[in-house]
Formats: C-alpha cells, sequence, structure tokens
C-alpha cells in the first residue's frame, strides 16, 4: 500500500462508519455552570438560559477510552477549571463506547464519536459563544478526538488546547490530524511511549519524565505512566512543573529555544504562544510529581542513615496515598 493510500485509509475508514448510526443518543454533554450546578446538555437547550454565558468562558473536556464522568482525574479537573478558568465546563461522556475492553473498537467509531463532538462545537457557536474564549482539554483517545474536533470546527479558531498523552495506537498513520491546526496552540503533554503517541507535532510538546515514554511514579494500572498524565496535569494547577534542560538527552529535532524563565507545563503558564518546540521536565515518583528536589529518596548508609530510611519510608507511604 502506498503512503499517500495508507493515509485515506483512516479517515475513509472512519467515515464508513459514521453512516451507520446515529451517536448523539448514546453520547451525554453535562454543563457545569460558574454558580456550581450543572445539567444535562442537548443540542436544543439554550446555554445562557440554563446558566452558561456566551458571554464568557467555556471550556470542554473529553475523556479516554475505559473512561467517564465517575473518573477520579475527571472530577479533579472540573474542579480546578472552576476553579482557576472559571465560565462553563461541558464534559462529553462517551461511556457508552468507550467502556470497550476491545480499544480497536473504539478506534473504529472514530468518526460518529468526533462527529457528535463537532456537533457541540457548533452549537456553543451558533449560541455566540466567541472563539477567543474557547479552551478544549482531551485526554488519550480523547485527545485525538479533541485534535480532529477543532480542526473540523475550523482552522486555528479555538483559543487553546491542551492535550495528555494523545493516544498513538491507532493513529500511527493518521498524518490527517495536525494539533497546530486545531487551536491557536496546542500543548500535548507526554508521558508514555507504550499508550502515547511518539509524534512530537503540537505548538508545545512536554517530555515528561524519561523523554515524554516512562514514569517514575509508574505503578499498576491506572497509574502507569499513561494514566499519570492526567494526575500531572491536576497537579500541576498547584505545583510547577518547569522546563529544564534535556538532561535525559532525549531524542529531538525541534528542541524549544528562547524559553522564559520558569516556563512550566499545564494550564497555568500564560506565555506559550512565545514557545514552540519540545520541552523537558523529569517527575518525581510521588505526588505532586514534579521535578523539585524530592526529599529521602537516599537510601546510603551513613550517620544519617536511619533517619533518611524513615524518610523515605514515609514518603513511600506517601506514594501509595
Ligand atoms: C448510554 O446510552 C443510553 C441509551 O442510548 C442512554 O440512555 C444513556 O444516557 C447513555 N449514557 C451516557 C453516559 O451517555
Ligand atoms: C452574561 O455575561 C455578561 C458579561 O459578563 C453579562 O453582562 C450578562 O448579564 C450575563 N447574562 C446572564 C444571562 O447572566
Ligand atoms: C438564549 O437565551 C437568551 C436569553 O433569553 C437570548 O438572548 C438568546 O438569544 C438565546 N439564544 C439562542 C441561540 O436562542
Amino acid at each position: 500500500m502506498t503512503l499517500v493510500a495508507q493515509k485515506s485509509l483512516f479517515l475513509l475508514l472512519v467515515s464508513i462508519i459514521a453512516v451507520f448510526g446515529d451517536f448523539e443518543d448514546s453520547i451525554t454533554f453535562t454543563a457545569f455552570t460558574k454558580d456550581g450546578d450543572n445539567f444535562v446538555s442537548t443540542f436544543d437547550d439554550n446555554l445562557t438560559e440554563r446558566g452558561c454565558n456566551s458571554s464568557e468562558k467555556v471550556a470542554v473536556v473529553v475523556h479516554g477510552w475505559g473512561e467517564s464522568m465517575e473518573t477520579n482525574w475527571v472530577n479533579d479537573l472540573i474542579k480546578n477549571l472552576r476553579e482557576y478558568r472559571g465560565g462553563c465546563i461541558i464534559f462529553m461522556d462517551y461511556s457508552n463506547h468507550s467502556i470497550d475492553r476491545d480499544y480497536f473498537n473504539l478506534v473504529r467509531k472514530f468518526g460518529p464519536i468526533s462527529s457528535v463532538l463537532i456537533r457541540k462545537l457548533d452549537q456553543l457557536n451558533n449560541q455566540g459563544f466567541d472563539d477567543k474564549n474557547m479552551f478544549m482539554y482531551g485526554f488519550s483517545f480523547g485527545a485525538q478526538l479533541s485534535i480532529y474536533a477543532g480542526m473540523s470546527f475550523g482552522k486555528n479558531r479555538i483559543a487553546e488546547m491542551d492535550l495528555c498523552d494523545p493516544a498513538g495506537p491507532g493513529f500511527v498513520l493518521a498524518f490527517e490530524l495536525r494539533p497546530t491546526f486545531a487551536a491557536k496552540n496546542v500543548q500535548c503533554i507526554h508521558t508514555s511511549s507504550a499508550k502515547g503517541t511518539m509524534k512530537r507535532n503540537c505548538h508545545q510538546d512536554w517530555l515528561m519524565g524519561k523523554c515524554g515514554r516512562s514514569q517514575d511514579a509508574a505503578g499498576i494500572f491506572p497509574r502507569g505512566s499513561h494514566g499519570l498524565c492526567p494526575k500531572f496535569y491536576n497537579s500541576a494547577f498547584t505545583n510547577n512543573f518547569y522546563a529544564t534542560e534535556n538532561m535525559y538527552r532525549c531524542p529531538s529535532r525541534r528542541v524549544a529555544v528562547n524559553v522564559p524563565k520558569n516556563f512550566k507545563m499545564g494550564y497555568m503558564e500564560t506565555r506559550k504562544n512565545k514557545v514552540f518546540g519540545d520541552l523537558f521536565s523529569p517527575t518525581s515518583e510521588c505526588y505532586p510529581y514534579n521535578n523539585l528536589p524530592a526529599a529521602g529518596i537516599d537510601n546510603r548508609p551513613g550517620p544519617f542513615a536511619r533517619m533518611r530510611r524513615q524518610r523515605l519510608t514515609q514518603e513511600l507511604r506517601r506514594c501509595e496515598a
């Protein structure tokens, strides 16, 4: 198969499947208003009347494979966005499709699921929400959905998009998915080479931990290197994950230059439009997972060994919490 044929196969496949069913009834959008209420938002409702004011900010959050509104990071993220961003937050729940043991069944539904998301973005636009007030967050499969939906909504229309470890499997040949078109600024945070993509094609690509491939904090599912990404992102609302030198000598053809002092990963960084390319931020074993000097990870013998071992035990206990 030629490369061109491979390239078109991906979207051809998803568009064929798109005609097989209307996915709108099986996907739920829950809107969280700035007053702390929430409601299920249909395609017919007037969002302003229901408490999501179209003159204010809006954020759209998209989960990944196997996830739903019950997933831990989701509630933490909604809380963080309410506190640090404000406005309305719309959570897309496609768990009727994402809770499928076969990941590739979900990949086959990429087209119809993304169509529903595009329809929601169009609804926001029709109701007067301003592009400059639009933010999207997607994790894993949800990151790929966000890229496609953002591009379809309009090249570089959405103001900002933060994508956590965009899914790799099933998207290797999806050259049509161009993150730099999906929003004016797209920040990608990479934590895993097994489940996350190896593509580095966003405005900023954060290679977290060991080159964005693995994390010291990784444990058993769902806290693998991939599952840690939303945890890092939530942590970054209150803890700083600064850009550092490329200390693990990660391969990169586009190391970011002229990075401002204390430039950091996550929603809170306000100078994103000044930086393009790959960024590096080592992570640690325990919450808050950032690269500030971690206390107590030192098991050398010596006069203070006992104290250090105690601190290490405390540290490990803290990790388990
Ligand atoms: C799952 O699908 C059913 C039937 O279409 C629907 O009633 C339900 O609201 C859906 N659940 C979610 C979380 O969207
Ligand atoms: C929506 O927000 C605008 C600007 O903040 C304000 O003037 C207007 O009264 C608000 N509308 C509603 C229905 O709350
Ligand atoms: C939604 O309701 C508001 C307030 O009643 C109204 O001003 C606005 O035109 C409505 N929007 C749409 C798209 O119908």
